[in-house]
């Protein structure tokens, strides 16, 4: 076989895997071999939502081994980092997805598009449900369609808080708010239409392209000397770039052809104010920043928030072989080396 057949040839045994085609030809052992290497390179990955903050990690993250498409409300960030092939669309119109992902040719669509303000959601909550749960409902059928597997991102907020360790991914739900109905109507959208699919909850993420909490209090903290910031919720932070590392470590190891649910996030639990405190510390702010407590009552969001939401990512960390840093890790290599100011 010549080198150029023996790359087509993987290929071909995907595209007739998508159509549902058994080919006498491969064996087993020959696929799995291809999957995990040579296939890799040419199965098509794509990212809703990637201009966000964890879109633009994965178009880097993903690129040297997948094609990358994205589909955004808008093109990559100026300063971001985009996918090789970029489509605009929303996914909450039902035309959208089904006409990209058959444009696209897509393998395998991570759905990481959402309206993530938490607070917005409360105060207006059909478009919330628009955006997240019947988008959700778009991406799955458009996937269908085109017999692409789905990635859904999930967030920690479908849980109630009224644990004392660490989430695992069998825990009852119990969303307090409308943001977390709405990923949790998506997730259930998902596996139960989905023949192959994966949710991936993750929580509390901060990275370059996209507004987060640790900007927010470095920005703050450096123009006005002193911040405030909430003493009693507790969850795992999570660097936007790690997440997406973990989700090619899922990929990579096949997840996408089963079903299963999984919790990605940086290893260890804090408090807002300890991620704050951490933050300003690693930002060499410490001495010049006065730091006070706040109670989530004296804060008065719209939104209810779990008071503990962390997560158990040992599932993950089992599938893929892949430990996740700790979250203090994690959070020193972002403000110290990769922020930028
Ligand atoms: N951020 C967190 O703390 C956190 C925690 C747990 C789970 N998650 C989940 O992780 C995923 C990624 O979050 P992220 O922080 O990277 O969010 P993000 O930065 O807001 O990225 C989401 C992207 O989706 C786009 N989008 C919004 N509505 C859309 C629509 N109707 N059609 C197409 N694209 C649309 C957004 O565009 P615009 O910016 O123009 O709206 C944005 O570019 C989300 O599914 C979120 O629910 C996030």
């Amino acid at each position: 076989m010549s080198k150029y057949q023996s790359v087509i040839a993987p290929v071909a045994a995907l595209r007739s895997k998508k159509r549902g085609i058994v080919s006498g030809f491969f064996d087993p052992g020959t696929l799995a071999l291809w999957h995990s290497d040579i296939l890799t390179l040419y199965m098509k990955i794509l990212i809703t939502g990637s201009s966000g903050m964890l879109g633009t990690e994965l178009c880097k993250a993903l690129e040297g081994n997948y094609r990358t498409l994205g589909m955004d409300l808008k093109g990559p960030r100026s300063e971001g980092y985009g996918p090789q092939r970029f489509f605009e669309g929303d996914i909450a119109m039902t035309g959208d997805p089904g006409k990209v992902f058959a444009e696209s040719g897509a393998d395998l669509v991570i759905h990481a598009a959402a309206w993530t303000d938490v607070d917005g959601c409360e105060l207006d909550p059909d478009r919330a449900y628009n955006v997240n749960t019947t988008g959700t409902e778009n991406v799955c059928a458009a996937a269908r369609d085109v017999k692409a597997s789905v990635m859904f991102i999930s967030t920690d907020f479908i849980f109630n808080g009224k644990k004392r360790t660490p989430y695992v991914e069998d825990d009852k739900p119990g969303p307090l708010s409308v943001y977390g109905l709405s990923k949790l109507k998506a997730e259930q959208a998902v596996a139960g239409t989905m023949e192959r699919y994966a949710v991936v909850r993750t929580s509390w993420l901060y990275g370059k392209n996209g507004k987060n909490f640790v900007d927010t209090i470095l920005d703050k903290a450096s123009r006005e000397g002193a911040v405030k910031v909430v003493q009693d919720q507790i969850g795992s932070p999570t660097y936007a770039k790690d997440l997406a590392w973990a989700l090619k470590a899922l990929i990579d190891a096949g997840v996408w052809e089963g079903k299963g649910v999984y919790h990605a996030c940086n290893t260890g639990e804090c408090s807002w104010f300890d991620l704050a405190a951490a933050a300003i510390g690693y930002a060499g702010l410490s001495d010049s920043v006065r730091m006070g407590g706040l109670t989530t009552e004296e804060l008065g969001r719209p939104a209810l928030r779990p008071g503990y939401s962390a997560m158990d990512n040992s599932k993950l960390q089992k599938r893929t072989g892949m430990a996740m840093r700790q979250w203090k890790e994690a959070l020193e290599d972002y403000v110290k080396n990769d922020r930028s100011f």
